[in-house]
């Protein structure tokens, strides 16, 4: 199921429409302050942490980050020590990185081939790509090892086209559930491995809680104002359109100013979207922490801000597009516009960890949210539903009130 060409029209003229609304929306809820203290309090953090990273669908990498049999990548995205792992099949598992012996990490290195099996260091057990016991030296010393029982702990992985997610639930329901709206819209990307080419995969660490460049990723507010001499000579700010979906997640469109259009030489990725990736740029929000950005027909990113404490996070991107970075075209159009896209969201990371300064500093106690910023409400609703409100703090909660919002 793709989109129809009925969403398509309204998701394009409700976008205008907001581009002429000058008042506040009737009916529409004013959003309670959220409190300063979700993007600083550690046990807040934690419980993220638990309930949230540990238990929902998480993208991670490319399937062209591990092209051949043996080849496997460590997750430095999590606290977990996750190593995802091509097995002789072609298909990629993911692993603890934790031999079943004494706990030793079976790889070290960030990524690279492993050959036909995994082998610990420590005391050499030997394990297949598809990650069974299949041999330990000095066999004669233990008298009741059960191989069958001894297999690497697996961790839930699945893909999406080319597209990788693994989840530390091992009770998750299927991923194709958990995306909902979001993997209906875009269900062509199932189709699309050998054609969402992988052109690079950057990451950066910085000093804020990782919500913050979310945050940044899901309004348009600052574009006038922070990218001014990029991104705002395209985007008409005020014509931004938002539809709130279920499961946290939310789509989004900022069409061009009038007269514009995105004209580039990539064959169209997404043809289910119709000519929303000519009109704007047009994006999703998957919870918690992933957004997919169509920047023109044939060219997608993929964001992701992962914590790594409470007031600190690592950001990745995975630049894609329908020419790989062999293609011909690669280095005068798929380069200048990796470089380009990375300028503009370097853009928010430079103005960013003054936010996290303030708020460790007690100097703002809470975010007051506008019309076009309730994206980040559904996030924060989305968390304590998630985490379950009772264990909040009662001080960090949120009170819920964009339920009658949400459109499917
Ligand atoms: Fe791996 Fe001993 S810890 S073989």
């Amino acid at each position: 199921m793709t989109m129809s060409v009925t969403l398509i029209d309204t998701i394009k003229s409700r976008a205008a429409a907001e581009a002429e609304r000058s008042t506040y929306p009737d009916g529409f809820p004013i959003l309670p302050p959220v409190p300063a203290g979700r993007y600083r309090d550690p046990d807040f953090a934690a419980l993220e942490a638990e309930a949230v990273f540990g238990r929902t669908w998480l993208f991670v990498a490319h399937t062209e980050e591990l092209p051949e049999p043996g080849d496997f990548r460590l997750l430095d995205q999590l606290p977990q020590p996750i190593v995802l792992v091509r097995g002789q099949d072609e298909r990629i598992r993911a692993f603890y990185n934790t031999c079943k012996h004494r706990g030793a990490a079976l790889l070290d290195e960030a990524e690279g081939n492993t050959g036909r099996r995994l082998t610990c260091p420590y005391h050499n057990w030997v394990y297949s790509l598809e990650g069974a016991l299949v041999g330990y030296p000095e066999a004669g010393n233990f008298a009741d090892l059960d191989r069958d029982c001894l297999g690497l702990t697996t961790v839930r992985c699945e893909v999406w086209g080319p597209l990788v997610f693994i989840n530390l639930n091992p009770d998750a329901g299927p991923l194709t559930d958990y995306l909902g709206a979001v993997g209906e819209d875009l269900s062509e990307i199932s189709e699309l491995n050998g054609r969402l080419r992988l052109a690079d995969h950057r990451a950066r660490e910085v000093p804020v809680n990782w919500k913050i460049p979310v945050d940044a990723n899901v309004e348009t507010y600052h574009v006038n104002y922070v990218h001014r001499d990029t991104a705002a000579k395209g985007l008409r700010q005020a014509a931004t359109g938002i539809q709130l979906l279920g499961n946290g997640h939310s789509r989004m469109l900022v069409r061009l100013h009038d007269g514009m259009q995105f004209d580039t030489p990539f064959p169209p990725l997404v043809g289910g979207v119709g000519d929303l990736p000519l009109v704007g740029t047009f994006s999703y929000h998957v919870f918690p922490n992933l957004s997919i950005v169509f920047g023109g027909p044939g060219f997608l990113f993929f964001i992701t801000n992962w914590p790594t404490g409470p007031g600190t996070s690592t950001y990745h991107v995975h630049w894609c597009s329908s020419v790989g970075p062999d293609d011909e075209l690669a280095p005068t159009l798929l380069e200048p516009f990796v470089e380009f896209n990375q300028a503009v969201l370097f853009e928010d990371l430079k103005v960013l960890p003054g936010i996290q300064v303030s708020i460790d500093a007690g100097g703002i106690d809470s975010f007051r949210l506008s019309y076009q910023e309730r994206r980040i409400y559904h996030l924060h609703e989305t968390l304590d539903r998630t985490i379950g409100v009772e264990r909040v703090a009662e001080q960090l909660r949120v009170p819920p009130v964009l339920g009658p919002f949400v459109e499917a």
